[in-house]
């Protein structure tokens, strides 16, 4: 029963979609890293659904901090966040609550909790939970903004629409764009390919069926030399965090399976002094060599699965009885999850790579 991730840094989660609350702790921080509501809201409204490209249930997310902040400050101590849960429908899963949604974890809830589940809107496993994780981020990333360190995600593809990769943008300007992408609501960086994936949504929504993609992450400013050799490799602790996120199928960092295929000295990252820099000509091993950190962008590419509830009629069976059963789901549903997603997966990339400097340079390391 895991809810738990991080060595220095611990983050654990809690709630049902439609319980009180739900929320996060984080143990571990540093003291004295700033707690800016400004930003929280911020990052918050950027997962809020936001119309027909998105669920109809809309929270507030009028979270609290009920520990661990004094003085807009962190404390050091377990920093507790409640976020209210409101907008519910509970009677719209009385009607499908017993048979399983096909993609959805409601089958294999019932295998590990006998029934005792709380299956109403996903239970704990409903894309819900992921505002906790969110605002928690949100103080792991003021954090790392001291450092210089910055972290944005692109819908890199949707359907068969494809953006801008991260590679083709300059590494100087990288962190522009993703301070760009990060004030953006539907985060895709040409504005072209924007409009044509938030209409394959509709058209998605329209056919009663949903969509995925992939995003593309980039972490930039981390220094060289962070990372374990082994278990705990860069990929290792962020490929953990990532597979966490609800919907995300696969996780590739750098060219990983678009050019492995190639030969070594297509694929291999030359290494150049620029200015009494290290930096390497290419980034097709996406910032890590031997699971540390070499200074270059941490590039991750997250395949995003669609919605697993649509309200086509699909096959599937009746909890109780296991016999075979139509389901015709009904609730409120993205018809993609991706664009919401997005600002998840930096959020659990934020809490990862503050553990794995926590790590490395100590708590205090983040002091301010
Ligand atoms: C931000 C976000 C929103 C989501 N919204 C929905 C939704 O409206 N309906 C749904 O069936 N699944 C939704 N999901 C995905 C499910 O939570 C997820 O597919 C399910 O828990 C099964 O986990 P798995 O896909 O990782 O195997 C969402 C996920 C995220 C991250």
């Amino acid at each position: 029963m895991k809810n738990t991730f991080g060595q220095s840094l611990q983050t654990t989660i809690f709630g049902e979609s439609h319980g009180p609350f739900i929320g996060v702790v984080l143990d571990g921080l540093a003291p004295g890293i700033e707690v800016n509501d400004d930003f929280i809201k911020e990052r918050l409204s950027l997962r809020r659904p936001n119309g027909a490209i998105s669920t109809k249930r809309v929270e507030a997310d009028e979270y609290q901090i009920v520990s661990g902040v004094f003085n807009n400050k962190t404390t050091g101590t377990p920093l507790c966040i409640l976020i209210p849960n409101t907008n519910t429908k509970s009677a719209d899963y009385d009607k499908t609550g017993r048979v399983a949604r096909p993609g959805h974890a409601d089958y294999t809830a019932m295998c590990k909790y006998h029934g005792f589940e709380d299956y109403r809107g996903g239970g704990h496993f409903s894309g819900r939970i992921t505002a906790a994780i969110v605002a928690g981020g949100a103080i792991a990333q003021s954090a790392l903004s001291k450092k210089g360190i910055e972290i944005g995600s692109h819908i890199y593809k949707l359907s068969d629409i494809t953006d801008t990769s991260f590679d083709e943008i300059d590494n100087n300007e990288l962190v522009k764009e993703i301070s760009v992408l990060n004030k953006k609501e539907f985060a895709v960086i040409d504005d072209v390919k924007s409009e044509k994936m938030m209409q394959a949504i509709l058209d998605a929504a329209k056919d009663a069926d949903s969509v995925g993609g992939v995003l593309e992450t980039a972490i930039t400013g981390l220094p060289a030399g962070v990372g374990e050799p082994w278990f705990d490799s860069v990929e290792s602790v962020l490929s953990h965090v990532l597979f966490s996120v609800p919907g995300i199928k696969g996780v590739q960092f750098g060219a990983g399976f678009d050019k492995v295929c190639e030969r070594g000295s297509s694929f291999n990252d030359a290494f150049r002094n620029e200015d009494g820099k290290v930096v390497t000509a290419t980034n097709n091993n996406g910032g890590v060599n031997g699971g540390i950190t070499n200074g270059m962008p941490i590039i991750i590419k997250c395949a995003v699965k669609p919605t697993p509830s649509i309200y086509k009629e699909q096959k599937s069976i009746n909890l109780n009885t296991l016999d075979n059963s139509d389901i015709a789901i009904e609730g409120r549903h993205d018809p993609a999850i991706i664009h919401r997603a997005r600002v998840v997966v930096d959020s659990v990339c934020a809490l990862a790579v503050y553990d794995m400097l926590a790590a490395r340079f100590g708590t205090d390391y983040f002091v301010n």
